[in-house]
């Protein structure tokens, strides 16, 4: 039984309040005078339950923090428990606004149609998959999302736009790019590339499972800074930074990256969507001292033709081809 079930089972069926022995008793050898006093008493006992039955209630429901910001559409039905309902976020990461909509399903007549502007988050509160749809520029397409999952619109490679599973789902931060990781043999390229050594201090925002800065310590003995925003994930990096006994080298912060400062860089590992690094692309040009190395996996920095160093191919163990480019910051700006 919840809190709230065992505080409401304390309310007769009069709506008098049954009060428990100790905390709300008046003791029975008061005076027949103070009789009145007493009921007042009581009264005001009552009231203060109830406003405290109603805020459990209102805290249950509404106020759970980040949750209220945001676009939240009810797509459950009525009958069900709103206990099993959870969000299915669908983020904007696009440059445009996406009109989709949400189709019929248990308990819902109709469509659905909502505008998403660019970098806004919808919340849909719903206890079974629902099917979106939108147009894509080149044809329409449904995609099943699921109750408690994040989702993005993003640009596949040909710039047109899909839905893609991940996104932190958060609407005060910029979402960057959902965690896939760099395989192993690009992370050793890139450092490689990047000619890593005991003087840096490698910074990666966005940081995922922390296995660029930890093999940057393990392998380079560099000293790294992971920035990630996934709190699971920072745990993750933490706990692989002492499993590969590096920890005193590296450090990983909880953080939006877009408000991270990036002034202790030599090198800048980045893995991140070409609109993220058009976001980042100032704060880089802020902090980043000269003769800094970029690496990014890839994608290229816009407007950074003038800097890149080199790109290359690499293939990873399952035969997929990855870019590495290596920009340097100029020695003047
Ligand atoms: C493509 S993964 C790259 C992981 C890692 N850098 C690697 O190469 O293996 C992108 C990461 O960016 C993180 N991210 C997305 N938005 C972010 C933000 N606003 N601040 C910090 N991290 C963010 C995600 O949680 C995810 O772990």
């Amino acid at each position: 039984m919840s809190l709230c079930h065992a505080q409401k089972n304390r309310l007769t069926r009069t709506g008098a309040v049954d009060f428990p022995s100790g905390l709300f008793y008046l003791g029975a050898d008061e005076d027949r005078s103070s009789v009145r006093g007493e009921a007042v008493k009581r009264a005001i006992q009552a009231g203060l339950v109830v406003v405290f039955l109603v805020l459990a209630v209102l805290a249950l429901f509404v106020g759970r923090p980040g949750r209220d910001a945001g676009n939240r559409v009810d797509l459950a039905p009525r009958s069900s428990a709103a206990a099993f309902r959870q969000d299915a976020t669908l983020r904007n990461v696009t440059r445009k606004d996406i009109v989709y909509t949400i189709m019929p399903g248990p308990g819902r007549r109709g469509p659905l149609t909502r505008t998403l502007a660019v970098g806004a988050v919808d919340r849909l509160s719903t206890d079974l998959p629902v099917e979106i749809s939108f147009d894509n520029g080149k044809r329409t397409g449904t995609t099943l999302v699921h109750p408690g999952k994040p989702y993005s619109f993003r640009y596949d490679e040909d710039d047109i736009i899909k839905i893609y599973p991940g996104s932190h789902g958060r609407d005060d931060a910029a979402d960057l790019a959902p965690f896939v990781p760099t395989p192993r043999p690009v992370v050793e390229r890139m450092l490689e590339i990047a000619a890593v050594g005991p003087e840096d201090v490698v910074y990666d925002v966005g940081c995922g499972d922390g296995r660029m800065v930890i093999t940057a310590a393990k392998t380079f003995r560099a000293r790294g800074v992971g920035i990630d925003i996934d709190a699971a994930l920072i745990e993750e990096c933490r706990a692989g930074a002492k499993r590969e006994g590096v920890e005193k080298l590296v450090r990983f912060l909880l953080m939006d990256a877009t408000k991270a400062r990036l002034t202790g860089a030599t090198v800048l590992a980045l893995y991140l969507l070409p609109e993220s690094l058009e976001t980042l692309e100032p704060a880089f040009e802020r902090d980043l001292r000269p003769g800094v190395r970029i690496v990014s996996h890839d994608y290229m920095i816009p407007g950074w033709d003038g800097r890149l160093v080199r790109s290359e191919v690499v293939t990873d163990e399952s035969g997929r081809e990855h870019k590495i480019h290596l920009y340097r910051m100029p020695v003047t700006k």
